[in-house]
């Protein structure tokens, strides 16, 4: 990952090094992921929602508390407001590493015990929810969530992964496999096999 001016150019396998514990590091490289992909960012509804969420991370963790407080009050009204218009829910305690592209609008929920690694893509209608057992889902780097799955449960998802539309996953994902159905079965992962080069920029 090296830095064009003010701009960033995406490396998905340098970005989690790159950004660190930034969240300003990691919105910088979200905005690149979404640049790499064809969207403009700024005016792509995938991405509003990231950038109020990586702003309340920012102001979650600013001392002295008392100070930030009408920042908060002020990114929890945007944050309905955005909610509203996109239908996508992030909250604002779930742990996203950088590089995450939401390419569609659409209903997202995501849970806050969710944990997601870096350089992941979220499609339109996803659910990353709370099953019956206590916990959220533990989801690795480079992890494809397709459109209007749901992962549902403290289940672990590994690197690589792919999620394939409309599956349920209710139980663990090995890393580099892909889940495909309802509830979700596990292929050995053949699309992330395939040359990358071969897989459009623009889902
Ligand atoms: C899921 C996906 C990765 C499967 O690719 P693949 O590894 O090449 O697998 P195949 O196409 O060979 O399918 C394997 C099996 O799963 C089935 N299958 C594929 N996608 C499925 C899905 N979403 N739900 C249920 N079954 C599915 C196939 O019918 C096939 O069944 P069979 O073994 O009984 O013949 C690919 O179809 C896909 O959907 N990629 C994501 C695309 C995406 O996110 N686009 C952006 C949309 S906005």
């Amino acid at each position: 990952m090296h830095q064009l001016g003010r701009l960033v150019k995406y490396d998905r396998r340098n970005v989690k090094a790159w950004a660190g514990d930034s969240q300003w590091r990691a919105l910088r490289a979200d905005f690149a992921r979404f640049r790499q992909h064809g969207y403009n960012g700024w005016v792509s509804e995938g991405f509003w929602p990231v950038v109020i969420y990586r702003l309340q991370r920012v102001t979650e963790n600013a001392r002295p508390r008392w100070l930030w407080a009408p920042t908060r009050t002020v990114l929890a009204l945007v944050r309905k407001l955005v909610a509203l218009v996109t239908h996508i829910h992030i909250d604002r305690a779930a742990k996203i590493g950088p590089g995450l592209l939401i390419p569609h609008c659409g209903p997202i929920n995501v849970h806050r015990d969710t944990k997601i690694g870096a350089d992941c893509s979220l499609f339109q209608g996803c659910t990353i929810g709370a099953g019956h057992i206590p916990g959220g889902a533990i989801i690795g780097d480079h992890v494809h969530i397709a459109c209007h799955s749901s992962i549902i449960g403290p289940v672990k998802i590994g690197d690589e992964a792919m999620i394939a539309p409309n599956s349920l996953v209710i139980t663990d994902v090995p890393a580099g496999t892909t889940a495909i159905g309802v509830p979700a079965r596990i292929l050995p992962g053949k699309w992330r096999a395939r040359d990358r080069a071969s897989v459009p920029a623009v889902l």
